[in-house]
């Protein structure tokens, strides 16, 4: 039947703070591939005015704060940056009578600040967010949580005894795709996981962090002081500044800034603590512009049998040199089939039947099958994709979302400290593997590293 009819098959319940989302199919022109639309119901009313405050304004800081005030009764309490022209891009952006300073405890002191948004390089993140948590503010944390693997439980503690929402800045875990995966994996569309890939390809400048220095750079527009003061004591240098991931006192190389994400959504989907064996390889291929970290990395990691899963195997990369792609990819690949994972769509496939290209499987296939009755058997689709509905505002709102509405109903989040650590720690302990070159055994429960 050729048709472009939208048939509602089902209502897809989701649990988790968020959302309820609804599934239904389409049939394609083809009839080859089962389409099913995945949508959100909107939640009750978010009356609760917040006031929230960025605490560093650059690239991602200011996207999470243009965000946050996409939602209802969300308002900009403040704008916290160590350059000048970020702090004269804020002014330009949200107003110029919005409270600013180079100092973060000056927002934290502040009345009318009910929540601080995180967006500085890595190595401030620990110590402004046990402020922020002192302060009795709720935090949103860009990832990666920590800077190292010593600093999580030093947050973890603090968010515990302050009461307050702490989330981690790893949006996709909230988006429709995560959310579908997680429920069709706990539904068994797959089988047993057994395996999982992600990787994260570029092959740009801006993509391998080279990033424009501003003109005017200099110690009097950037409190370099401030920026170095808890780490190594250096004149300045403004490609240690505005290209802080290329070094290792401030950032936390490919690892901490992209496979956390890849950690993030697997954790989610698959209720991991994480794995227990990491090992990670890599190089300096192509971007050799003074940078102390890798443009190529491998990571390899067992999964562990836990009460949530059992064992599983999973492979990352990260390529800044890739020439045919610029891309990210998360798959999950179970004993019945796999499951392509992004933020909008999920694409099940499965296989029905053996199919090799492999000549020894054929022939023994043949073999096998010499006895067979002939009777045809009922075979279901081999690809569904589900996606998200048009209009879908995307994960970084439903994050926003889930943040704020944790907040006013006194609720909580899934990527909280102790979610964020355990993404964060594998991906740092990459960089332990990769710089000392030996393999890391690591405590997924106890969050600590096994000697
Ligand atoms: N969730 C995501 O998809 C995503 C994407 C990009 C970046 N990030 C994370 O966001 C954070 C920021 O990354 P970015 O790309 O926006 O960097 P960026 O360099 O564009 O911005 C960082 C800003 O922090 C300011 N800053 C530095 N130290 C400060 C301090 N002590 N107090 C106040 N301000 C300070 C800098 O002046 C700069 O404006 C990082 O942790 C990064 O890993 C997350």
């Amino acid at each position: 039947m050729k048709s472009n009819r939208r048939s509602f098959i089902k209502k897809v319940g989701l649990a988790g703070a968020a959302a309820i989302a609804a599934s239904h199919t389409s049939f394609s022109a083809t009839e080859e591939k089962n389409i099913n639309f995945i949508t959100r119901a909107f939640r009750s009313p978010e009356n609760t005015p917040l006031r929230v405050a960025l605490i560093g304004a650059g690239g991602m800081g200011s996207e999470d704060m243009n965000v946050a005030l996409s939602h209802d009764n969300i308002s900009i309490a403040g704008v916290c940056d160590l350059y000048q022209g970020r702090i004269e891009q804020a002014k330009e952006k949200w107003g110029s009578s919005i409270f600013t300073t180079i100092d973060h405890k000056e927002i934290l002191k502040r009345n009318d600040v009910d929540a601080v948004i995180v967006g500085t390089p890595d190595h401030w993140h620990k110590q402004i967010c046990i402020d922020a948590l002192n302060a009795g503010k709720h935090v949103y944390c860009e990832k990666p949580m920590v800077h190292s693997v010593k600093e999580g439980h030093e947050v973890i503690n603090a968010w515990r005894k302050s009461g307050k929402v702490f989330q981690v800045g790893s949006q996709g875990l909230s988006s429709l795709g995560n959310e579908k995966a997680k429920q069709l994996l706990a539904e068994g569309a797959i089988g047993k996981l057994n395996y999982a890939e992600g990787f994260w390809a570029r092959h740009s400048p801006e993509g391998a962090w080279q990033y424009n220095i501003p003109k005017d750079a200099s110690p009097q527009t950037v409190d370099w002081k401030r920026y170095i003061s808890n780490t190594v004591d250096r004149p300045f240098d403004a490609m240690r500044f505005f290209r802080w991931r290329n070094y290792l006192d401030y950032g936390t190389a490919m690892s901490g800034d992209l496979f956390v994400h890849l950690f993030s959504s697997l954790h989610f989907i698959t209720d991991s603590k994480g794995p227990e064996q990491i090992a990670a390889m890599g190089g300096l291929r192509y971007w050799k512009d003074g940078r102390e970290v890798p443009d190529v990395l491998l990571g390899m990691f067992n999964y562990p049998d836990s009460a949530e899963h059992a064992g599983f195997n999973l492979s990352l990369r990260c390529n800044f040199v890739d020439g045919t792609s610029g891309t990210t990819y998360l798959r999950l690949v179970g004993s019945e089939g796999s499951m392509n994972v992004e933020w909008d769509r999920v694409t099940v496939q499965k296989n029905t039947s053996v199919h090799s290209d492999d000549p020894f499987l054929q022939a023994k296939s043949k073999e096998t099958s010499s006895a067979y009755t002939g009777r045809k058997k009922m075979v279901g689709p081999l690809e569904t994709i589900y996606k998200a509905e048009e209009g879908y505002k995307g994960a970084h709102y439903d994050h926003f979302g889930n943040f704020f509405h944790a907040i006013r109903t006194k609720g909580s989040v899934a990527e909280d400290p102790v979610f964020g650590f355990r993404a964060a720690a594998p991906a740092l302990l990459c960089n332990d593997s990769y710089f000392k070159n030996k393999h890391i055994n690591w405590d997924p429960i106890k969050m600590e590293v096994r000697s």
